[in-house]
């Protein structure tokens, strides 16, 4: 068993940890939050998105808070976008990367994005010629890799097909989305086996929501394979409006700690997380998703 020595963490919580929030969190808690990542260490932020406010109104702040946030230098400020209207939105906030997000199955895409997956492609592809133009990278996500919240389960032929597409676009990272997370190690790596061999290794990010508990399983057996790039978000929390049901994404802390444990490197404090995480459950009323972030807080209380 390989596993990598260095790994890249991908922070989710200002934006996939948020968007489903019911209340609307307060644009300066926002802004704090994704401050506090930058001073964590954290290379990688996704700090929010150019969406329509009618289908996402917990993002509708997206262009005042990166007009606030206090940039760390070298720290990548990333934001979703859906179509061009979304990208002049990020150019004009100084995005420093965008992702735009597609789905591997064609009822998702329609619920997400209200469009088909060819669609989707077709609106991808001036976004990423105008953020080659202006020197901005790109980002994919493709979403229900494992399984979609309206078809079952979803063959890994299909995720390899549309991550090749976004691949060929000009996406220098191909984000694997688990969006309902019920999805298990083996069948998390025949799905990463079949995207391979469309796209380096090296290039492609998982993104594990936590719903089923099966995030940090499918993580380890991934990264036997070779991936070393993580999407996770501080406290967990969060998830997809358009998969009823579906919690947040693996919790940071929970990412964290076993990376530590294996002496993996990340760059990133995990007390500072930890701190972060009780900022942001205090601020939104709940607690921490995580269970490293429980069984840390018993143990300062004790
Ligand atoms: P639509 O209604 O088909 O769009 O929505 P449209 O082009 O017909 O425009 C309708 C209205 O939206 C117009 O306004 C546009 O100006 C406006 P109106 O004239 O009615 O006032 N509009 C926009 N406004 C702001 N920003 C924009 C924008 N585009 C159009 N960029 C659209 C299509 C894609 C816009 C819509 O479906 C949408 O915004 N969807 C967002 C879905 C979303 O954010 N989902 C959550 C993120 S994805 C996710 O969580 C999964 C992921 O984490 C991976 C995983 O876990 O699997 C990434
Ligand atoms: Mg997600």
């Amino acid at each position: 068993m390989e596993l990598p020595s260095k790994v890249k963490i991908v922070e989710m919580r200002p934006r996939d940890g948020l968007q489903n929030e019911a209340e609307i969190v307060p644009t300066s808690v926002k802004i704090e939050l994704i401050d506090r990542l930058g001073v964590a260490g954290l290379k990688f932020i996704e700090a929010g998105s150019f969406v329509s406010p009618k289908w996402i109104p917990q993002m509708a702040d997206s262009s005042d808070v990166m007009a606030a946030i206090k940039r760390v230098s070298g720290v990548v400020y990333s934001v979703l976008v859906p179509n061009m209207k979304g990208f002049d939105g990020a150019l004009a906030a100084h995005a420093s990367e965008v992702a735009i997000f597609g789905a591997a199955s064609e009822t998702f895409s329609n619920k997400n994005i209200n469009c088909s997956i060819s669609e989707s492609l077709a609106r991808f592809e001036p976004v990423c010629e105008a953020a080659a133009a202006n020197q901005i990278p790109v980002h994919g996500y493709v979403s229900t890799i494992l399984d979609c919240p309206y078809e079952g389960p979803v063959p890994p032929e299909q995720v390899a097909r549309v991550s090749k597409l976004l691949y060929a676009m000009g996406c220098h990272e191909i984000s694997l989305g688990h969006t309902i997370g019920r999805g298990t190690p083996r069948r998390a790596q025949a799905m990463i086996d079949a995207v391979a061999r469309e796209v380096p290794l090296e290039r492609i990010t998982v993104h594990f929501h936590d719903t089923y508990g099966q995030a940090l399983a499918n993580i380890l057996a991934v990264m036997e394979q070779g991936v070393a790039v993580i999407d996770a978000s501080v406290a967990g929390l969060g998830g997809c409006p358009y998969a009823n049901g579906a919690s947040g994404n693996v919790a940071t802390e929970d990412v964290l700690y076993m990376l530590d444990g294996l002496g993996i490197e990340t760059g990133v404090s995990l007390d500072a997380i930890l701190d972060t995480s009780e900022f942001i459950a205090a601020a939104i009323g709940r607690p921490p998703a995580s269970k490293v972030a429980r069984a840390l807080a018993g143990r300062k209380a004790a």
